[in-house]
């Protein structure tokens, strides 16, 4: 359903307070004069700098009260007035703050106006910011951003205001999805100042722009990656998952029935290659990679985390088909079991809009969301039917070791056969794909340093000499290993190894408080 029909139901099933949240205010006038038209009602713009203008049907504004600044006087007018029609109250979120409560307490009496004269109040505010308790009397209504064909009447314009030809190519239309009409107005000119046309030669410049202004967003940004599958060692239930997976996005999947799938989420211990394979997906689906930075989604502002991950979300969607990766995801949800009193439950709001949109969202979005670590998790995250499936990425198993070796043998061209790699997986029971290819890397060193070529002994002695992380994080693997059982699939073909027990001479040095003598216990010094 589009913004526009959305906004036209709720006002014919009488609602007589609405709230828009975007930035696009033009658009947002657009659909009110539209309404207006629609409904037959005459349209009022208020903003705290106008006043009060009357706007007839072709968007044409006449100052009606240029006094009626007051945000509490005005909203006391349209209650008491005896006319039918609708007013728009344009940046309306300064006074939709706690401390303006007679303000808040006049717009819920206007939430229960009777139905006749019919009056339909609409706040526009950029971010959504209702207070609790109006969210609960006021419906919100997002403006998804603009489609090709909005996109389309932006171009003519931009070209129009420009004095240049443009010929509106599907490529350069494309190139501007995700973008608001202002930043397309403004990629589109830029372009147009540039090359003094607006045709397919434009793309370049409208893909480039758009880049800087996902950016720009801080929270999104586009993740270029020529991983390929073959670069992830191991992992074969979870690639050949995701090959299933991905056939679902192809022609004639939606005929035979599928859904587009919503994502997964990788789970398990760190350095074992999750990221690398969310960059591998991309690429070999050849679906843009949008990474997603969950810990930048909490801004200071209130209302803004929800902002930004809406927003996000609206990008996300409108660049579709794409892989939208969550990197990392408890970074950002740190003390989320408490967060109903350190954030007033912004944490929880922000996983709540996420999931929502996971689970309401039709377009071809693939979220890949990683974690290291579970006990940061919120539950609901976990819960089946959020993902539509949870993997445990494991440490590498033998037979898997010598894959990963190889792998990164070859991208320092050299060729694995010429290495003991049965020998080198052998000694490196525990270690991450990522400890492996610092072995690698460290033996090339050695190797240089010495003269020689590189050879299984210097990567032998490279990986003797680490101390993998396995090894002090033996109880947070076991007892991710534990959650997994019941919980997740493994991404690995096979059962991961047993640990080896602690050698207690390379005993890893735990954290353990010493008992050392506290100096400030009263009568203890002598
Ligand atoms: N299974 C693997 N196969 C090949 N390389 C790996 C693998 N796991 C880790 N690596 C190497 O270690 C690096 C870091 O791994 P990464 O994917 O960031 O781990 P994670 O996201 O699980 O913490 C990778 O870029 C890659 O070079
Ligand atoms: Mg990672």
């Amino acid at each position: 359903m589009s913004t526009y029909e959305h906004l036209l139901y709720l006002s014919k099933a009488g609602a007589p307070l609405l709230h828009i949240s975007s930035y696009e205010w033009e658009r947002v006038r657009g659909l009110a004069i539209g309404l207006s038209n629609k409904l037959d009602l005459p349209l009022h713009v208020w903003s705290q700098s106008t006043g009060l203008l009357a706007c007839n049907e072709h968007g044409d504004l006449r100052i009606e009260d240029d006094a009626a600044t007051d945000p509490m006087e005005l909203l006391q007018h349209i209650h008491g007035g005896d006319e039918p029609g609708i007013w728009l109250l344009e940046d309306f979120q300064p006074f939709l703050r706690e401390e303006h409560h007679p303000i808040l307490r006049w717009l819920r009496e206007l939430a229960r106006l009777p139905a006749s004269p019919r009056k339909i109040v609409v706040l526009s505010t950029p971010l959504p910011v209702l207070p609790l308790d109006l969210r609960k009397e006021i419906p919100t209504v997002e403006l998804d951003l603009p489609g090709v064909d909005e996109l389309r009447v932006v171009l003519e314009d931009a070209a129009a205001a420009m004095g240049v030809r443009a010929s509106a190519d599907e490529a350069l239309l494309d190139a501007a999805r995700g973008l608001t009409v202002m930043e397309a107005r403004l990629a589109f000119g830029k372009a147009a100042a540039e090359l003094e046309r607006l045709d397919h030669a434009s793309v370049p410049l409208v893909a480039r722009e758009k880049e800087r202004i996902i950016k720009q967003s801080e929270v999104l940004e586009y993740y270029p990656t020529d991983a390929r599958m073959t670069d992830v060692g191991g992992l074969d239930q979870l690639k050949e998952w995701l090959d299933r997976r991905g056939r679902a996005f192809g022609a004639g999947a939606r005929d035979f029935g599928l859904d587009a799938p919503k994502g997964v989420l990788l789970l398990g211990v760190q350095g074992c290659g999750k990221s690398l394979l969310a960059k591998a997906v991309a690429a070999t689906w050849q679906f843009p990679l949008l990474r997603f930075d969950m810990g930048k989604v909490f801004g200071g502002i209130v209302g803004q985390s929800e902002g930004n991950i809406r927003t996000a979300l609206q990008v996300a969607q409108a660049l579709a088909p794409c892989v939208l990766w969550i990197d990392e995801i408890e970074k950002g949800l740190a003390g989320m079991g408490s967060s109903d009193q350190t954030d007033g439950g912004t944490t929880a709001r922000v996983v709540g809009t996420l999931l929502t949109w996971m689970q309401e969202k039709t377009a071809p979005v693939f979220v890949v969301a990683t974690a290291n670590r579970i006990d940061m998790l919120p539950p609901e995250l976990l819960r089946k039917g959020r993902f539509d499936e949870i993997f445990f990425v494991d440490l590498p198993t033998r037979a898997v070791r010598e894959e990963i070796l190889a792998i990164h043998l070859e991208r320092k061209r050299r060729d694995p056969k010429d290495f003991a790699l049965a020998d080198l997986a052998e000694r490196s029971v525990g270690f991450s794909g990522a400890e492996l290819e610092e072995a690698v890397r460290e033996g090339m060193y050695d190797a240089f340093a010495e003269g020689l070529e590189l050879s299984s002994d210097h990567i032998a002695r490279a990986l003797d000499k680490t101390f993998p992380l396995s090894r002090t994080m033996r109880d947070q693997i076991d007892s991710l290993r534990h959650w997994a059982k019941v919980r997740a699939r493994l991404a690995a073909g096979e059962p991961p190894e047993v640990l080896p027990a602690d050698n207690p001479e390379a005993a890893a040095p735990r954290l353990r408080q010493e008992a050392t003598r506290n100096p400030f216990i009263p009568g203890s010094r002598s």
